[in-house]
């Protein structure tokens, strides 16, 4: 035991705080959100020192209960409820820890086991200017290890019989429990896709598990709690597998990529009432039989005839005598790893809006809303009725579906009724991206009701919110949360809806950053970037991840590999995964150096994508190679230093400064023209340091220049596009970023908002009124690479970014401008919830903002006369957790400590 037992910490803090009662407003403080790895009293984790998180909440927001801050922590982790109730970490008691920390605090205690499962609670001591030393205890949250060793699996892969003509099959498994149950808990996984029933009852709520990863090298694994679905006695877990991203079609062409049939490891360990365990695993005794579904898979639907459904199939007591015997699949061992990220779960349902027939029979049914996940169908009609489900995300001007940009991905569902009575059928193993959904083969005109969407994606938790004056821009903020709720299912993918579906990097890497505000994606990613590093060719980051046969070594789409872990790193401070992907990203800056000549990317790369989806702008592509070549050796040179890697920081920037003096040498003329002279060009050089100080006010005009000539329009695609306004807003030219933004001709991100899009398009042209729908080829109304300004719209109009990693230090710089009269935003940063909220009314200009505890900001008030600016009514300088440091740009710039402030000023 440590000096500080829990009890003599909590007494102690007590006193501390009884001796302190005079003060009038003591803050009150809470601890919440606590997790581990990210996650919410997760089950099966199998890091060895689980990092510990939690956020301080302010309930008083009194001005003078500015300033609340964390002086010290104390964890306790104990083995069981009770003895944490009774403050024992008989695990770990970290002892009264003098830190401001409170996210990633590495478990410390004894070493942990497989299924251990750990309660613990965190004792927060705050302090504030008005009031020292509160002890505030969280509520107690817990963690289970899961199976650390290799040997803790005595299942055994399994599959069904019969294929291919049966391709999706029931197994199942009897079994007798002796005595009562105490504690159970199933981890399951598949090559393929599974779904687990326990006497009937279906195991967990995930859609799709386990995730995409490249099976050969690891495959995910889920456990899930389910002491209360087993009792003593006779017993039955039965399931489903299914193709998935394993053996069905994937992007591209791909099919039965990683193997031919889907296999599933199970077991179940049952703790009983006495102490003594169980287990029931996946072998050669369990049995199987063909399933309803017919077929199933993610590009071409699912077939399920309900008359061969069997009630009983999931039942304990079921004969199934008559079924066969699984097989056991001798499968090459590959890691089994534990489910780190949020599971793909169902979002939202959304209901049809209005149903119309555009030819007889062919009953179309409008959701409102382009989404990605499924429909449920509810229908009465004749046994042996065919009912069809096709899916579309836009319509020809006839109404009916246009679905030839969905290229071979067929997204036809089809049900065959068993009769009497209402049915409700859901697919079990596919997704599809559409607004709308064709029924056809009922009886009758069916009811409105007939048809639900259900949305799902990976679940993770929603940050941000954004609002502003104009609603077409609130429409494109909604769009860029739609793109990223319909592609981030698993992986980050390009799109939901045609043959392709995949990881492409330079996608992920240009919106990262907007993900990032819109919801907490650090377990998302961090499982991601595994599957990055493990494509990884000989330093070559690939096209896409997983890496399914397409190219690597691309700029912009491998600079993912570095791009990405540094922004993680960025907003959630996690440099445990830093550390874990530093390795890999300087192998790629490696792999750069040696395919360069002279430190110029390569000329002969012919399958570069370039400024994909540009418009009428040849950005050259060994010039985006080169910039991009140069950022990452620049982040990769931060994060040696932030890893305390002195020698290679050193190496690192210089190397940065050899590629910058190369671009500059080939590129960039005196006058600051840049060869190619696209706003690609500009965009990159200027946001990536490329260009000595005096050249970037010269760019900049370069930069503008374009933009007027084009009639304040961008030109930019995908590499572009994700810089454009930041670079703009960094070098003070407010006029045309407002006109770019609330632009609504084309090319312009209000232009399809204006023409009704209700998710990012692929395309800045996806649809005009001159010409229709572009190319079929290549035409998704579901990417959300264009809408990459999101993070814009929160770090400078709303004004919330983090000064330093993790969010410790914010930056509150409003961003005012013309068309757009308020603004408000919040985000639940990884310190706590950021508010921003302004107004502006001719010259005035007022913010109301809140700074979470145990922050501090630099908030930055438009202004040209500090003596102007107001804090509650009172001059700003004199406000309490305020202080004046200087002007710079237009804005009074002050040192925040927490609260929350009201401000006006005169612009
Ligand atoms: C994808 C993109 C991807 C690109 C590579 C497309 O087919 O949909 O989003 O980045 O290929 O240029």
């Amino acid at each position: 035991m440590k000096n500080h037992s829990p009890l003599r910490l909590a007494v102690c803090f007590v006193t501390a705080a009884a001796m302190l009662t005079h003060i009038p407003v003591a803050p009150a403080a809470e601890v919440v959100n606590p997790r581990c790895e990210y996650l919410a009293d997760p089950l099966g984790i199998d890091a060895t020192k689980p990092r510990l998180s939690w956020v301080i909440e302010e309930k008083d927001q009194a001005p003078n209960s500015r300033g609340l801050a964390q002086s010290a922590y104390q964890i306790l982790v104990a083995s069981t409820p009770e003895l944490l109730a009774k403050d024992q970490g008989d695990l770990w008691d970290s002892g009264k820890v003098a830190s401001d920390r409170s996210a990633q605090i590495e478990y410390a205690g004894k070493p942990l086991a497989s299924r251990q499962q750990c309660y613990w609670k965190v004792c927060v001591l705050t302090d504030s200017p008005a009031a020292k030393a509160k002890p505030v205890w969280s509520k107690p949250a817990k963690w289970e290890m899961g199976l650390l060793m290799p040997d803790d699996w005595k299942a055994k892969w399994i599959e069904g019989t019969g294929y291919p003509e049966k391709p999706l099959h029931y197994l199942r498994k009897s079994f007798n429990l002796a005595k009562p149950v105490a504690k159970a808990r199933l981890f399951a996984t598949a090559l393929g896709l599974y779904e687990m029933d326990i006497n009937g009852g279906r195991v967990g709520d995930i859609i799709f598990a386990p995730e995409w990863t490249d099976y050969a090298k690891r495959v995910r694994y889920q456990v899930y709690d389910v002491t209360s679905m087993l009792a003593k006695g006779d017993n039955v877990l039965a399931g489903l597998v299914g193709p998935g991203w394993y053996c069905g079609h994937i992007g591209l062409g791909g099919f039965k990529h990683y193997g031919k049939v889907p296999a599933l490891l199970a077991q179940l360990e049952v703790t009983y009432t006495d102490g003594s365990t169980e287990q029931i695993v996946s072998n050669a005794s369990w049995k199987t039989t063909g399933s309803p579904i017919l077929s199933s898979d993610f590009m071409k639907g699912e077939s399920y005839d309900a008359r061969l459904e069997s009630k009983d199939w999931n039942l304990a007591g079921t004969d199934d005598s008559a079924w066969q015997s699984a097989n056991v699949r001798d499968e090459k061992p590959c890691a089994l790893e534990s489910q780190v990220t949020d599971p793909v779960r169902k979002i939202c349902e959304i209901p049809a809006k209005a149903i119309t027939d555009p030819k007889p029979g062919c009953w179309t049914f409008d959701l409102g809303q382009n989404m990605v996940g499924f429909v449920r169908l509810k229908v009465t009609a004749p046994v042996g009725t065919k009912l069809t489900l096709r899916h579309a995300e836009v319509l020809n001007p006839d109404g009916t579906l246009y679905t030839k940009n969905l290229r071979s991905a067929t997204s036809v569902d089809t049900y065959i009724c068993k009769g009497g009575g209402v049915e409700i059928y859901q697919p079990h193993f596919t997704f599809h991206g559409f607004r709308y959904v064709e029924l056809t083969g009922t009886p009758a005109k069916p009811a409105l009701d007939a048809v639900t969407g259900v949305v799902v994606a990976s679940d993770t938790r929603v940050t941000g919110h954004f609002a502003c004056s104009d609603p077409r821009i609130n429409q494109l903020y909604s769009n860029i949360v739609w793109g990223q709720r319909g592609n981030y299912l698993s992986i980050p993918t390009d799109c939901p809806q045609r043959d392709e579906r995949l990881g492409w990097m330079g996608d992920a890497q240009v919106f990262v950053h907007t993900a990032t505000y819109n919801s907490d994606v650090a377990a998302f990613f961090s499982k991601w970037l595994v599957d990055v590093d493990d494509a990884q060719r000989d330093g070559a980051f690939t096209d896409v991840t997983p890496g399914t046969g397409c190219g690597a070594g691309t700029p912009a789409w491998g600079d993912a590999g570095v791009i990405c872990p540094m922004t993680i790193y960025q907003v959630y401070g996690d440099t445990r995964l830093l550390a874990a992907h530093y390795p890999a990203m300087v192998k790629w800056i490696e792999w750069c150096r040696v395919h360069s000549t002279g430190l110029i990317r390569n000329k002969d790369r012919g399958g570069d994508y370039g400024d994909w989806l540009s418009i009428g702008a040849n950005t050259p592509k060994d010039l985006i190679g080169t910039a991009y070549f140069a950022w990452s050796t620049h982040l990769v040179a931060q994060a040696a230093k932030t890893l305390g890697k002195s020698e290679d920081a050193a190496k690192y920037d210089r190397l940065y400064q050899e590629i910058k003096d190369a671009f500059n040498k080939e590129y960039v003329a005196a006058d600051g023209r840049i060869k190619g002279n696209t706003q690609c060009c500009y965009i990159m050089a200027l946001k990536f340091g490329l260009l000595p100080e005096e050249m970037r006010a010269k760019a900049a005009q370069w930069l503008i220049d374009d933009i007027t000539a084009k009639g304040d329009h961008l030109s930019t695609g995908f590499v572009g596009v994700s810089y454009l306004l930041p670079v703009l807003t960094r070098a003070g030219k407010l006029d045309t970023v407002f006109k770019l933004f609330l632009q609504d001709t084309f090319p312009s991100w209000l232009f399809s908002v204006k023409h009704g899009a209700t998710t990012i398009w692929e395309r800045w042209d996806g649809w005009t009124p001159e010409k229709g729908f572009q190319d079929p080829g290549m035409n998704s109304f579901n990417h959300y690479s264009l809408g990459s300004c999101g993070e814009w719209m929160f770090s400078s109009l709303a004004g919330i970014d983090t000064d330093g990693p993790g969010f410790r230090k914010l930056m509150i710089r409003p961003t005012p401008g013309n068309g757009i009269t308020w603004v408000k935003a919040s985000y639940d940063s990884v310190s706590g919830q950021i508010a921003t909220s302004w107004k502006t009314a001719g010259d005035n200009f007022s913010l109301d903002a809140t700074i979470p505890p145990n922050t501090t900001a630099t908030i930055c008030i438009p202004t040209k006369d500090e003596a102007s600016v107001t804090e509650s009514g009172k001059p700003a300088a004199t406000a309490t957790g305020l202080k004046f440091l200087r002007m710079d740009q237009g804005a009074a710039i002050y040192r925040a400590v927490s609260g929350t402030y009201a401000f006006t000023s005169k612009r």
